[in-house]
């Protein structure tokens, strides 16, 4: 060997939270990029204790109260495992060439590394059983044979799922074809001789299963483009006294088991063992497993990775599987800080709490919230963050005008789809009155746009064809709806967060409000500063009317360009998925948190979102704040969890009642 090994620090896509054919793209991907090799490759999974991160609610208090509070609570210890590569330039002299091909085929990050993360610094000394690192202890175990069943890529993960400290090296030697030839015929030979050994007593049923293995690694080199591979595995556990070394060992092993594997402690040997790890083996005297490409292509080694930098982003809970902590922004693949959201689940799954959870994230990390709240859900933990509460029942106290909203155009647009949802379906003559008297009202009021809708009244009364119409409209724009439709304001102005409250209006005003308010929060997505999150509780009970479903897709559309992001939440995906605005809302949503659901319902989002029957059966088996974060290929399992501080906020919380 030549020069240096070289070791990169890599970081991949965990294959299992992908959809089927995505895992089978990169499974087979990692095969093809395998075949390049031309010298060993070591795969080092380093899994490492995280120090317990405060998030979310902690991270509300000034830096200075931060460090008065309590620690954050025991267990639920946190994890991360990276994974290294040592790549050897002597053996393998295009490394750099190599990492690019597994960047592009893979999606695998990778940046030089000057050493791994020690799991021990200090003295050391070998004992029997462990070896003795700076006062911690590591116990080493190899495999002895490959899993016995069939695994799939991602199998790695049941292996360094292996709650505590640990190095999993995984070393693939790719063995030339004439040895790895000769070394098969050899192997068949002793077969054979101890079968006819042992055929005076009887067929013995490992050795026929033995050189049926054998025999098939021959065909595999036989056909072209079929290669084999010496495989070594060595995992060093680490802890801190001799007992949890112990418990770990026998935790590993459990697991191994269950993939029928066998894998022995390295007694005696635990240096060398420790040096494997570490990508540095001695030579010779390991057990070496030959197999071929396909099952090579199975170690994918990414499994799990864990997003740091939790305080800047949107935690909205844990990864199922892996019990990370999950960020909103995990499943934004571009990098983008704010995308659109799409929440679909049955009633009582847990969207509210998860549409708070998000405001409240929202909140803490200094971006204006508006909630559109038709159950009056969203009060409490706005109130609690400093934010403004408008129940649009109890007379709000700002006017939403909409001859002031936006340009002059769209006000002039709004008003006559105002008139049209609150009067009934206008004419086409009336239509074209109303946009006369609304043009009227906006010329006469001067720069400042301060008429308002009821003052169209006088002008529509001048024309024979607007004279009906303002009969409908007059009891719209006087008394208490008057206080509503027609009331000088362009909305409120919101300092941290404000929640718009819709459940106590008469049932006959909730499509012109809604209309109203989604209008403001066009006008506010542009003119506001900073960036935004608006949340729509119960988009499906606002869906109705067209000219609201059209207000919704622009500002779903438009949200991006603005620092805006939209998360729209509904119980059924027939909202999102039947109409041109549910469309609109579910393309521009680049993340789908999908809850739990009946089979129709799963059966419904499996075609609308490309989903595979696994993901179906976890919709349908899935309980209350259990959601599947969907985002191009990625499926992410995750368990909605507020911190401790946000809980009292979130629960039960349908406050101003
Ligand atoms: N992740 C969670 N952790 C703890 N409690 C939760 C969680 N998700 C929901 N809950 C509780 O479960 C109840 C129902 O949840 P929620 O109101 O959010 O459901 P929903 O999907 O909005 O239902 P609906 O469609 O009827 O509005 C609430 O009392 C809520 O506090
Ligand atoms: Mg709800």
């Amino acid at each position: 060997m030549s020069g240096d090994p070289r070791l990169w620090r890599t970081h991949g896509p965990d294959i299992l939270d992908r959809s089927a054919a995505e895992r089978r793209r990169l499974g087979s991907a990692f095969t093809t990029w395998l075949q390049l090799l031309s010298g060993p490759l070591t795969m080092i999974i380093c899994c490492r204790r995280l120090p317990k991160r405060r998030w979310g609610g902690e991270l509300f208090e000034p830096a200075a109260a931060r460090s008065e509070l309590p620690g954050p609570p025991p267990g639920d210890d946190e994890f991360s495992r990276t994974t290294y590569l040592l790549v050897a330039p002597g053996t393998n002299p295009d490394a750099l060439r190599l990492l690019e091909s597994l960047q592009a085929s893979c999606q695998v990050e990778t940046s030089p590394a000057s050493r791994l993360p020690a799991l021990g610094e200090g003295p050391w000394s070998e004992r029997g059983r462990a070896l003795l690192v700076g006062g911690r202890w590591l116990s080493s175990l190899r495999m002895a044979g490959s899993p016995g069943v069939e695994v799939e890529a991602g199998w790695l993960w049941e292996l360094a799922s292996t709650p505590g400290e640990f190095d999993l090296a995984v070393r693939v030697v790719p063995r030339p074809q004439a040895a790895a030839d000769r070394s098969l015929r050899r192997r068949l030979r002793g077969l054979l001789a101890q079968e006819l050994v042992g055929s005076l007593s009887g067929p013995d049923p490992r050795l026929e299963v033995a050189a049926h293995a054998a025999r098939e690694l021959r065909q595999v080199l036989a056909r072209s483009g079929g290669r084999l591979f010496h495989v070594e595995m060595t995992v060093s556990l680490c802890g801190d006294s001799a007992a949890e070394v112990k418990a770990m060992v026998a935790g590993f092993r459990t697991r191994a088991a269950a993939l029928r594997m066998n894998w022995t402690p390295a007694w005696f040997d635990e240096l060398p063992a420790r040096l494997e790890t570490l990508g540095r083996p001695l030579p010779g005297g390991r057990p070496q497993i030959l197999m071929p490409t396909e099952e090579v292509g199975t170690l994918w080694p990414w499994v799990a990775t864990t997003e740091p930098g939790v305080e800047e982003q949107t935690v909205i809970g844990r990864h199922q599987r892996t019990g990370a902590l999950v960020t909103l922004e995990a499943g934004h693949q571009d990098g983008h800080p704010n995308r659109n959201l799409a929440v679909v689940a049955a009633s009582g799954g847990g969207k509210s709490y998860l549409a708070g959870l998000v405001g409240l994230e929202a909140a803490r990390r200094g971006q204006a919230v508006v909630v559109l709240d038709p159950e009056n859900e969203h009060g409490r933990w706005c109130s609690a963050v400093g934010g403004e509460y408008l129940d649009l029942a109890q007379s709000p106290g700002c006017g939403f005008n909409a001859l002031e909203l936006g340009s002059t155009a769209e006000a002039l647009a709004l008003a006559v789809d105002l008139i049209d949802v609150l009067t009934g379906p206008l004419s086409q003559q009336e239509r074209s009155a109303a946009l006369r008297a609304a043009t009227h009202v906006i010329e006469s009021s001067g720069p400042h746009r301060a008429g308002v809708l009821g003052d169209c009244l006088a002008r529509l009364e001048q024309e024979e064809v607007g004279r009906d119409l303002a009969g409908r409209l007059a009891p719209w724009v006087t008394g208490e709806a008057g206080l509503l439709f027609s009331s000088p304001g362009r909305g409120p102005s919101v300092r941290t967060s404000c929640v718009i409250g819709l459940r106590d209006l008469p049932e006959s005003w909730l499509a012109g409000a809604t209309l109203l308010v989604s209008a403001w929060l066009n006008y506010w997505l542009k003119a506001a500063p900073g960036v935004k999150q608006i949340i729509v509780d119960e988009a499906g009970l606002l869906s109705d009317v067209a000219a609201l479903r059209s207000l919704m897709a622009r500002l779903a559309r438009r949200a991006r360009k603005y620092q805006g992001s939209l998360m729209l939440l509904t119980q059924t995906g027939s909202d999102l998925t039947g109409s041109s605005f549910g469309e609109v809302v579910a393309v521009n949503a680049a993340t789908v948190l999908l809850g739990a659901q009946q089979e129709l319902g799963a059966r419904r989002l499996q075609q609308a979102f490309g989903l595979d029957d696994s993901d179906r059966m976890w919709l349908q088996q899935a309980g209350r704040g259990d959601f599947l974060m969907v985002s191009d290929t990625t499926r992410t399992p995750v368990r909605v969890e507020a911190p401790q501080r946000y809980r009292a906020w979130l629960g039960a919380g349908r406050s101003q009642e």
